[in-house]
């Protein structure tokens, strides 16, 4: 009898090295995929040619991508078990998306992506052409290692679909090249909100600090930031997004720092006020980020290089294959 092969689905997703990365980022991207190298053969880049579609400051650029690597590295992916590396790296993401911009993504796509309208607010004609073709660079970073799941917050869900029809697409003119991804989202927490308005999300490249926890704040100001961050009228801790979306907000922080369970929190402050439920929730996430700063604080930039260079290796390997497929089906490979 032949013997069945057990393959892992394989996960792709990625961050910009583009600012502080916050406790939106970590709820909402890279506890997922900590807890799912068990059971995928993952990949995780540090996305920099996405972070340049803002124009970035070379200094900093350059510690950004060192230190999402080390913030990856704490946050336990284990470079053993998932591939690490810098996007820029490997030629073949910028040449698959050029592929795809011509074979696969059409103009009309590109126009319903929300998110190029809000980062171009209302300067859309002075927008770099990279933040508009942003989506399809995307999607060759998926489409290149036959991808089947792509962890990420709720506001990437629109560059996955994408990404799903510029592979379908391609692939109903030159056979079956690429696996068609799906985006994986987190039920809680996938959309933290800022602290001092829950109406937008917890974002690293907002202009006020203080509506984000930085993973890396110095513990004192992180606890003053909880102290500030606005509630809702009333007095009740409550779960409910509709009327109580600060409190709702913060009630899932608590809850997935913490490691408890919204509704058991909900019952054990019955009663109290917010100022009590602050500061415990200001004590949680102290707690959280003095625990992962320990390990941050431990990791070198030589560490991280040498992490990045020996991902680089493998994810090359892994890309190149799938780059000569599509050139050798479209006439030039
Ligand atoms: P970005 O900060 O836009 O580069 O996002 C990096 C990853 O973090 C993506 O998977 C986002 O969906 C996720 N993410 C960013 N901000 C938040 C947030 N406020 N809540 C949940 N997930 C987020
Ligand atoms: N656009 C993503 C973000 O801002 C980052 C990203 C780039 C990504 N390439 C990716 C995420 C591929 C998942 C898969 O969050």
């Amino acid at each position: 009898m032949e013997k069945k092969i057990e393959t892992k689905k394989i996960i792709f997703s990625g961050i910009q090295p583009s600012g502080n990365l916050n406790i939106g980022n970590y709820i909402g991207a890279i506890s997922q995929w900590v807890n799912m190298q068990e059971k995928y053969n993952c990949i995780f880049s540090v996305v920099d040619y996405h972070a340049i579609t803002v124009k970035q400051n070379p200094e900093e650029l350059r510690r950004h991508i060192l230190e999402i690597t080390k913030i990856y590295l704490a946050a336990g992916i284990d470079p053993e078990k998932s591939i690490i590396f810098q996007q820029s790296a490997i030629p073949a993401h910028t040449e698959l998306a050029w592929v795809l911009n011509c074979y696969g993504a059409r103009i009309a796509d590109l126009n319903k992506m929300t998110q190029f309208k809000d980062k171009s607010g209302k300067n859309q004609e002075s927008a770099s052409v990279g933040l508009y073709d942003y989506p399809v660079l995307m999607a060759a970073d998926i489409l290149l290692y036959n991808t089947e799941i792509v962890p990420v917050g709720e506001d990437q869900k629109q560059h996955v679909e994408l990404a799903r029809d510029i592979a379908k697409r391609f692939n109903n003119e030159y056979g079956d090249i690429f696996v068609i991804p799906q985006a994986v989202i987190r039920k809680d927490g996938a959309r933290i909100m800022s602290l001092l308005d829950a109406s937008k999300k917890m974002s690293k490249s907002d202009s006020n600090q203080n509506n984000c926890i930085a993973l890396l704040d110095d513990i004192e100001v992180a606890r003053k930031k909880i102290m500030r961050a606005v509630t809702d009228s009333g007095t009740d801790i409550e779960y409910d997004m509709e009327n109580k979306p600060a409190l709702s907000n913060l009630l899932t922080i608590y809850a997935i720092l913490g490691n408890r369970e919204i509704p058991r929190l909900v019952k054990d402050y019955r009663g109290k006020g917010y100022g009590d439920f602050k500061k415990d929730l200001a004590d949680v996430v102290v707690k959280f980020l003095t625990n992962f700063q320990d390990k941050y604080n431990k990791i070198s930039d030589a560490d991280a290089q040498k992490v990045l260079e020996a991902g680089k290796k493998r994810a090359e390997a892994i890309a190149a294959k799938k780059l000569t497929e599509v050139r050798q089906a479209i006439g030039i490979g």
